[in-house]
């Protein structure tokens, strides 16, 4: 089982960007903690970042017959991408929204996500954790 963990721009600046936010934990500390997960389910990740919303779209689109879901967070894009969501509806697995941050309980426009009504779930609020729940939670899924 293969899942992809995708994550949108400025995301690659974690640990430094905006702490009192987004924390201390870096992207590769994320990826790691992934990683560990994968091996004790008996599966593997494949990790991902980009600044650029196509360069994301087409690394989901490389992967749709060789992934059995995706943990996806879109960064900004999440309020703003059409294309992105295009691309996830487009996909034959599941993919779970994560936000690091309680969106929820900051400025209005992050309140709106283009991508959740066509994500299988969506994590906010949980920290680097919220990117471990959303893998336990695919391999659940594509056990049933
Ligand atoms: C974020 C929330 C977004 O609103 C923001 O643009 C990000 C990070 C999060 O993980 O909390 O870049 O996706």
């Amino acid at each position: 089982m293969r899942i992809l963990a995708i994550s949108g721009p400025n995301l690659n600046l974690l640990g430094r960007r905006e702490p009192g936010v987004y924390g201390r934990e870096t992207l590769d500390g994320i990826h790691a903690r992934l990683e560990r997960r994968a091996a004790e389910l008996g599966c593997e990740v494949l990790t991902y970042q980009s600044n650029h919303e196509g360069a994301l779209i087409d690394y989901l689109q490389a992967h749709t017959d060789d992934a059995h879901g995706a943990v996806l967070n879109p960064g900004g894009y999440t309020h703003t991408s059409v294309a992105l969501r295009d691309a996830v509806a487009a996909m034959p697995f599941p993919v779970v929204e994560v936000h690091l941050s309680n969106v929820y309980a900051r400025e209005e426009f992050r309140h709106r996500s283009l991508i959740a009504p066509v994500a299988r779930g969506h994590i906010v609020g949980l920290g680097p954790y919220g990117y471990v729940a959303a893998l336990e939670a695919l391999v659940e899924l594509s056990r049933q």
